[in-house]
């Protein structure tokens, strides 16, 4: 069995955090949250993967390189334009062969991995199994519409009227009946190809596709509350490692990661929270579910159920919580300023905050 996985699209997206880099990229607990998907496709027994790039190919390319440290192979294939799931599918079929196939987009979080779920699918091997989730408003989403068995019946792309509450999560499990149906559907009115009609053709041919319904999952919308609850979801999880420089002023408090090449004076930090490498927290209070990246400064502050992206720095601004700060962004002091703070900042932007 090999894995698809798919980092392509374009890196121009206008929101806050990823506007400059691949949405793949976006860390969770210091870590991009492609690598997590690469994770739970070795956790899985699968070690062949072909990744899918585009506009950001080199990004993509640099962070990932030939994929030993996953423990994975790893053959990057080039998709000019992102003209849709089924497209990468289309693209990647020389590559994949008469394989079965996880298809994994790179930007979607899956907790708990995808282990069991590919054990089921060796085991039944349906055509196809999809993997679904309950969500509150389906009209974003590819949605599944389910006979009493699971079966999965039909299925919509962004539906004004959705039939169910089952949309579509970023994992799909393949065997090469997926080929010929991608090469049957035609551009949507978006101008994909789309692996909803991919399957539904397939099921229109009496093929047996079947789903799953998971609970943990998350992808990268830019939304700062659902990045945040990502974050934390991941440092529930951590185990304490102090690679670091602590001085004997400060306390380290419970599960704690702090990298090495890290620096922590006269400082109180508790975890679930990590320290990037090469960052420095100075006279300062981190809380627990604090993600701070690489090379960041935080002097003479408190921060908690925050991300910093690498290369921030917080200088004596009081407490920040339930903020992301994007790559470079400077938080300092300023006169006149009310005194709570909660910020969505960007990579390289600046703002000035009174104590
Ligand atoms: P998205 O652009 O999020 O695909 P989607 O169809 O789910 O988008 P929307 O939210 O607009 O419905 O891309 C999902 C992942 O797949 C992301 O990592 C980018 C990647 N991708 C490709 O590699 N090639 C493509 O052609 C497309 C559409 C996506």
């Amino acid at each position: 069995m090999k894995a698809l996985v798919l980092a392509g699209g374009s890196g121009t997206r206008l929101r806050p955090i990823t506007h400059t880099s691949a949405k793949q990229l976006v860390p969770v607990a210091n870590k991009p949250v492609l690598f997590y998907g690469l994770e739970s496709i070795a956790a899985a027994g699968i070690t062949e993967v072909g990744v899918i790039v585009g506009e950001t190919s080199d990004e993509i390319r640099q962070a990932v390189g030939g994929g030993t440290r996953f423990g994975l192979k790893i053959t990057y294939i080039r998709q000019d334009l992102p003209l849709g799931l089924a497209h990468a599918v289309l693209i990647a079929q020389d590559w994949l062969g008469d394989d079965d196939f996880v298809m994994y987009l790179g930007d979607n979080f899956i907790v708990g991995g995808i282990t069991g779920l590919v054990e089921t699918f060796r085991e039944s091997r349906p055509d196809a199994q999809i993997l679904l989730t309950r969500v509150r408003d389906p009209r974003a989403f590819g949605v599944a519409e389910l006979d009493a068995g699971g079966r999965v019946i039909g299925l919509e792309e962004k539906p004004e009227r959705p039939r169910s509450d089952h949309a579509l999560v970023g994992v799909y499990l393949f065997t090469p009946a997926i080929h010929e149906a991608v090469r049957a559907v035609r551009p949507s009115r978006r101008g994909e190809l789309e692996i909803t009609h991919a399957l539904q053709h397939l099921i229109d041919t009496g093929a047996d596709v079947r789903s799953t319904v998971i609970g943990g999952y998350w992808k990268d919308t830019g939304n700062v509350g659902d990045m945040l609850e990502v974050n934390r979801t991941v440092l529930e999880g951590l185990e304490r490692r102090v690679d670091g420089e602590i001085d004997a002023e400060s306390e380290i408090i419970g599960r704690v990661v702090v990298e090495a090449g890290a620096r922590v004076g006269r400082s109180r930090v508790v975890g679930p929270a990590v320290i990037g490498a090469g960052s420095e927290v100075l006279h300062s209070y981190i809380g627990p579910f604090t993600s701070v990246g690489e090379y960041c400064h935080i002097l003479d502050s408190e921060v908690e159920f925050s991300i910093v992206l690498r290369n921030a720095s917080i200088r004596g601004v009081g407490r920040v919580e339930s903020s992301l700060i994007g790559r470079y962004a400077e938080v300092t002091p300023a006169p006149l300023v009310p005194n709570a703070h909660r910020l969505v900042l960007g990579d390289h932007r600046k703002v000035q905050i009174h104590p």
